[in-house]
């Protein structure tokens, strides 16, 4: 199976700047999710790949293949790059049974009658609807409607698969039975394949790698777990998951890339590993996950683990049955932690450990995105 290459890809609609020159490879195989909040470019990125929507500039190659390539003018026309697609709206047609949604494609492709009615019994056992081949879409569930519309992408045995929020409207709990279920086959296909989802849980739980957006540009493309646990912007530290942010000033570099940070809404200051080489006075913002936030009941006797640590008080509580999730005041800062530890009312320490932490040069007039919504 081929890799997708897009390079410096852009486009726009009027004023609107749909695609800010982004540039990411899709490996052969790998599943590639782009992740973003609504109207950020994932659809019209995809479009492009389809070459159902043509792009300002860029190059998009697929194998040895430019399917755009705006140096050149080069640009295939949607029907010669055999691209398989499923939408959000499943777009199965209603007056046709299962299996005539599926015939569709093959017909178009004038596959001979034998060849097609073969590939159609491997189709219906890999989505697995033998039983309700001869239904028409109003007589099949949801799940199974998006089973169809999967079934009618790799029936004609594309190059690559493109799917635009295809799980969008299957309610919670299919949701995530239809996750496995596609995560399943794609793997057993082993096709090339984008993912576009505004769902974080979603792109988390099914990529290899993804690439997260916002407004038209690419702000870090990783594994899941290089995405969630070492965002490269407070964005995406916002975007995926629950951060807590922290603002402040450095005071001083300590050893070993340690700065101490004057937070704001507090006389403590903190000392944490930067990563980066700080000068004295630059603002920062300091993010941290809920469930890497570290709490010590002083009155348990336990000697302080070494590094740093902040004083707080247990505001609230809310029992979720596997955690606990409390809300602390570090003096005016709020700050959300997730334990299993019945923690009591009162003082408590709260322990920020480095490699929890992640800490940017905040720009103290913008990230709006990167305020703390509690
Ligand atoms: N055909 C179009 N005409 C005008 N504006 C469009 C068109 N398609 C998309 N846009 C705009 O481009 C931006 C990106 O849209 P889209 O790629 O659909 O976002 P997403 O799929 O991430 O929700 C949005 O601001 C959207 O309103
Ligand atoms: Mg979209």
């Amino acid at each position: 199976m081929p890799e997708i290459v897009v390079e410096n890809l852009y486009k726009r609609f009027g004023d609107v700047v749909a695609v800010d020159h982004i540039s990411f490879t899709v490996r052969d195989g790998e599943f590639l999710t782009l992740l973003g909040p609504s109207g950020c470019g994932k659809s019209t990125t995809l479009f492009a790949i389809a070459g159902l929507d043509r792009p300002d500039s860029g190059l998009i190659r697929v194998g040895e293949t430019n399917f755009f390539d705006s140096a050149s003018g080069d640009f295939i026309v949607p029907e010669k790059r055999n691209c398989g697609m499923v939408f959000q709206s499943y777009a199965l047609w209603p007056h046709m049974t299962v299996q005539e949604n599926l015939a569709f494609p093959l017909r178009l492709r004038k596959v001979s009658k034998k060849a097609r009615e073969q590939r159609i019994e491997e189709i219906l056992r890999l989505v697995e609807l033998g039983p309700q081949k001869d239904r028409y879409p109003h007589q099949i569930s949801g799940g199974q409607q998006q089973r169809v519309a999967l079934g009618r992408a790799l029936v004609y045995s594309p190059t690559i698969l493109l799917l635009d929020e295809p799980l969008s409207n299957l309610d919670a709990k299919l949701r995530e039975r239809a996750r496995s279920w596609l995560k399943r086959i794609q793997g057993q296909l082993g096709i090339t394949t984008i993912y576009v989802t505004h769902d974080q849980m979603e792109a988390l739980a099914l990529s290899d790698r993804m690439a997260v957006m916002q407004a038209g540009r690419i702000c870090q493309v990783g594994t899941p777990q290089e995405i969630y646990s070492s965002p490269a912007e407070p964005f995406v530290a916002d975007f995926i998951g629950t951060s807590n942010f922290l603002r402040g000033d450095t005071v001083g570099a300590g050893d070993g890339g340690t700065i101490a940070v004057n937070l704001e809404g507090s006389d403590q200051c903190l000392r944490i590993k930067a990563g980066k080489t700080l000068a004295p006075g630059t603002p920062v913002l300091i993010s941290i996950r809920p469930e890497k936030v570290q709490v010590i009941d002083p009155s348990s006797g336990a000697a302080l683990p070494a590094g740093n640590y902040l004083e707080a008080e247990v505001v609230d509580r809310l029992y979720y049955g596997a955690y606990y999730r409390y809300r602390l005041k570090v003096d005016d800062i709020v700050v959300r932690v997730e334990t299993e530890a019945d923690l009591p009312t009162g003082t408590v320490w709260i322990l920020l450990s480095s490699e929890g932490c992640a800490v940017f040069e905040a720009d103290p007039t913008q990230d709006a995105a990167a305020e703390p919504s509690i």
